[in-house]
């Protein structure tokens, strides 16, 4: 048995697949699980919200510090803005400081937890027992992207989801602070092919490796 806490690390871009694999994989282990990307969102939010400029570090900073982790809610956080806003204060040195930490500190809590987002196996936890780096095309993101819209009641065009797809991972790609690519360690899982029981499968076959080694 892995000794306790132990973390998954699971990172890759928009629309990837990672979040829905990371609920499957903690009910599954019977995990907490952290999505990230809402700690990053919250900070947006209240910056939006206050009309304040997105590249004001001190107060996405004293954000950073204040929300409550426990509160945070996708629906409320869910809006394109938001998500778009996100990964512009995600460029700042300052606020990943604050975020990482409460991220670290929600890992090292209980038995262990499943982190996901863009930098957890690189820079969050890099001793993670199992690191899982989730992909799949562009397109395919795209198109996953729209229907899920489309499901919550919304409209939209999926050229315009794609080309914001592409302008969202060139920016979390190409960023000097904890860019968005795979540890050197994790396992690679392309979705673009795979249903979401496939790539559940694929995961759980090397969490339980890893379990039963560690
Ligand atoms: O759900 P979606 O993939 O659209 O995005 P998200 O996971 O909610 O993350 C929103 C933005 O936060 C991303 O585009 C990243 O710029 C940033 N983020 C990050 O920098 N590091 C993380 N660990 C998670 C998110």
């Amino acid at each position: 048995m892995a000794e306790l806490p132990y973390t998954i690390a699971i990172d890759g871009p928009a629309a990837s697949g990672k979040g829905t694999l990371a609920r499957r994989i903690a009910a599954h282990y019977g995990l907490r699980h952290l999505d990230t990307g809402l700690t990053y969102r919250a900070v947006a939010r209240e910056l939006l919200q206050a009309g304040l400029p997105l590249d004001d570090e001190r107060s996405a900073i004293a954000a950073a510090e204040r929300f409550a982790i426990g509160d945070m809610r996708r629906d409320v956080l869910a809006d394109h803005t938001i998500g778009e806003a996100a990964s512009k204060i995600a460029v700042m040195p300052g606020v990943r400081k604050v975020l990482v930490d409460r991220q670290r500190r929600f890992a090292g809590e209980g038995s262990g937890a499943v982190l996901d987002g863009r930098d957890i196996g690189t820079v969050v936890c890099p001793d993670a027992l199992v690191k899982l780096y989730v992909t799949a095309s562009p397109e395919i993101r795209a198109t996953r992207r729209y229907h899920e819209i489309l499901s919550n009641g919304g409209s939209a065009d999926e050229e315009v989801i794609l080309a914001d797809i592409r302008k969202r991972d060139d920016r979390d790609m190409n960023r000097d602070d904890s860019p968005l690519k795979p540890a050197t360690d994790a396992h690679l899982l392309d979705t673009s092919e795979m249903t979401i029981e496939a790539a559940f499968q694929g995961a759980r076959e090397r969490i339980d490796a890893a379990l039963k080694q560690n």
